[in-house]
């Protein structure tokens, strides 16, 4: 009996720990593009004329009807389709990320975080303390997109519609894709 309880009271406190971590991550939510630009204004620059700031666009009827159809997609209007949603906007399905165009118009195309992770608690802390330590930011959810190709897969894998075997100018090499995000700078500090 001893030991029952042990192990209920062990689970009980696994439990409770992990339903306070799980809160911790999910404390930050998506603020949008531009609020990263107030502070970044030549990698918002450079990001708006990459395919992902206007990635929504393509859900629209009449717009690359001969890619759709290589695809296998016909042409219609799939600005509200969830299938195609998931990888044409901005945090889809997380906590105070897009959930429709009326609700959400600010989430719509491939922004900032959905590489960088949400900002809202990370910004505080690059707004307060512009030489934080990485550390501090990264446990505020920010991602360092170089360190995790899988976080790319989910969108750029073999649940996307336009893959190599579609047509090779969608083929995936995780370098060039780094480098083409959006131009990089120097940072200021070191962190
Ligand atoms: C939420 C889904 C999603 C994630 C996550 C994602 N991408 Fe993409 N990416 C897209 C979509 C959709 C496009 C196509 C944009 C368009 O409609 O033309 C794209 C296009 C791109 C392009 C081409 C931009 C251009 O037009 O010049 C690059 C480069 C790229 N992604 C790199 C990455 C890298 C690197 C990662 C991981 C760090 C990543 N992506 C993560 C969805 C995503
Ligand atoms: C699993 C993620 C994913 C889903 C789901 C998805 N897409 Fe995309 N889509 C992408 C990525 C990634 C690219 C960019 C491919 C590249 O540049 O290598 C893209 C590119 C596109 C393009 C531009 C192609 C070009 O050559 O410029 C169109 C149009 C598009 N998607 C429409 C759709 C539609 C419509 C749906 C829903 C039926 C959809 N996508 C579902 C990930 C996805
Ligand atoms: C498709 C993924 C992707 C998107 C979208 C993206 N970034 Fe980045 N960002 C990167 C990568 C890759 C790096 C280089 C750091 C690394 O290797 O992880 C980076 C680095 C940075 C840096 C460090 C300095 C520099 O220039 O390299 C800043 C600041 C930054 N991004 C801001 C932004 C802002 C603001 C936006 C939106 C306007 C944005 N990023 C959108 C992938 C992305
Ligand atoms: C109030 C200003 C401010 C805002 C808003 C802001 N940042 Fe920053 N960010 C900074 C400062 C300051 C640095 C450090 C710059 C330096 O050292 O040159 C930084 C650094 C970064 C870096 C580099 C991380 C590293 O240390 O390698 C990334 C990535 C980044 N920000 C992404 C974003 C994204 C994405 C957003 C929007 C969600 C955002 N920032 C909003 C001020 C801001």
């Amino acid at each position: 009996m001893k030991k029952f309880l042990a192990v209920v009271l062990a689970l009980m406190f696994i439990a409770i720990f992990s339903i306070v971590i799980v809160a911790d991550v999910h404390a930050a939510g998506y603020i949008g593009a531009k609020k990263c630009r107030i502070c970044h204004l030549k990698q918002f620059k450079a990001w708006e004329k990459t395919g992902m700031s206007d990635s929504f666009e393509n859900l629209k009827a009449g717009v690359k009807v001969a890619e759709k159809k290589a695809a296998g997609l016909d042409d219609r209007d799939y600005t509200h389709d969830t299938a195609c949603l998931k990888c044409h906007t901005t945090g889809y399905g997380k906590p105070g990320g897009f959930t429709s165009i009326e609700e959400t118009p600010k989430l719509t195309g491939v922004q900032c975080e959905e590489c960088h992770g949400p900002g809202s608690e990370y910004v505080k802390i690059m707004k307060k303390n512009k030489k934080y330590k990485i550390a501090e930011v990264k446990v505020a959810g920010l991602i360092l997109p170089s360190e995790n190709e899988k976080d790319c897969m989910v969108c750029h894998g073999a649940d996307s519609p336009f893959t190599e075997k579609v047509d090779t100018k969608y083929k995936w090499v995780f370098k060039d894709r780094l480098e083409k995000t959006h131009k990089h700078f120097l940072l200021k500090h070191k962190h």
